[in-house]
């Protein structure tokens, strides 16, 4: 069988935390990461630009010959509709896999998400949450500021701008009792240790990059699609602005150095 690429994108960095968890349930795969870091955000625009902006991506993917596509990014996941039927390969994004864990983890049915504006505004995560359990309590909270935080670098929990953002957002969370946190965009787990740090240790954070790499390993299993291969996969990563602060943060993050793998590309062609 032909060697064929997982395909991951979102709108900048954030899908680096699925990429992150692929490569320690999958490593024998490849990938190919797209990060639109010349529109990002995209967590405050229509849902019209959004669903342009993902078709937009999956095609840049397909174009590598992708076998699975994943939206590693929950606004994307939550105003986008299903893309599954327009791909022709196996599709997910993150909300399903994510609400999963959370009704999973919860013992008080206090449940907070966290998100871009557009992911809460769409009420995606409450609406499945409560699908799946009707007595799960769901407190929402958008935070616009951290997408930006991460793209420009600040992640440290011990940098006072990154703590002072993250409990003007989470306080009100906090005082809610929730014992279960969704971080329902995949750029918040980069801030994961700050936000920890706020919940308290008692409050399980939900990685929806991270469910949503164990959910696309199912998939592929199920499909017959996982690498017969037992050598270790290669990673290529695609952007639309310059590579230069993507490579940063991406290498801190990864832990791995991926200085020659970023390319550049003019996402409007495809
Ligand atoms: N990582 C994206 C998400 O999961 C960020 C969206 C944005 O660019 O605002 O929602």
């Amino acid at each position: 069988m032909e060697r064929k690429a997982i395909g991951v994108f979102d709108s900048g960095l954030g899908g680096l935390t699925a990429v992150k968890q692929l490569l320690t349930v999958l490593p024998q795969e490849d990938i190919v990461y797209f990060g639109d870091t010349g529109r990002v955000p995209y967590g405050n625009r229509s849902n019209d630009t959004i669903k342009k902006y993902a078709v937009q991506d999956a095609r840049f993917l397909l174009k590598h010959n992708v076998k699975m596509v994943i939206a590693a990014c929950g606004t994307v996941s939550s105003v986008a509709g299903d893309l599954k039927d327009t791909l022709g390969v196996p599709y997910t994004g993150v909300v399903n896999p994510t609400v999963y864990t959370a009704v999973r983890t919860t013992k008080n049915k206090r449940v907070g998400v966290i998100g871009t504006s557009a992911t809460i505004g769409s009420h995606s995560y409450k609406t499945r949450l409560q699908e799946e359990d009707s007595e799960i309590k769901v407190y929402e909270q958008d935070c616009p500021l951290f997408v930006p935080l991460v793209e420009n670098g600040f992640i440290s929990k011990d940098d006072p701008i990154v703590h002072l953002t993250v409990e003007r957002y989470l306080a009100p969370l906090r005082e809610n009792g929730v014992d279960t946190l969704i971080l329902g965009c995949t750029h918040y787990p980069i801030l994961r240790d700050a936000i920890q740090e706020v919940m308290g240790s008692d409050v399980t954070l939900i990685d929806s990059g991270m469910e949503t790499a164990y959910y696309a390993k199912k998939v592929l299993k199920r499909e017959g699609l996982l690498t017969k291969e037992n050598d270790e996969g290669n990673c290529q990563f695609y952007v639309s602005d310059t590579p230069d602060n993507f490579e940063k943060v991406a290498e801190i993050f990864l832990g791995q150095n991926i200085e020659h793998s970023v390319t550049q590309i003019d996402i409007e062609r495809y």
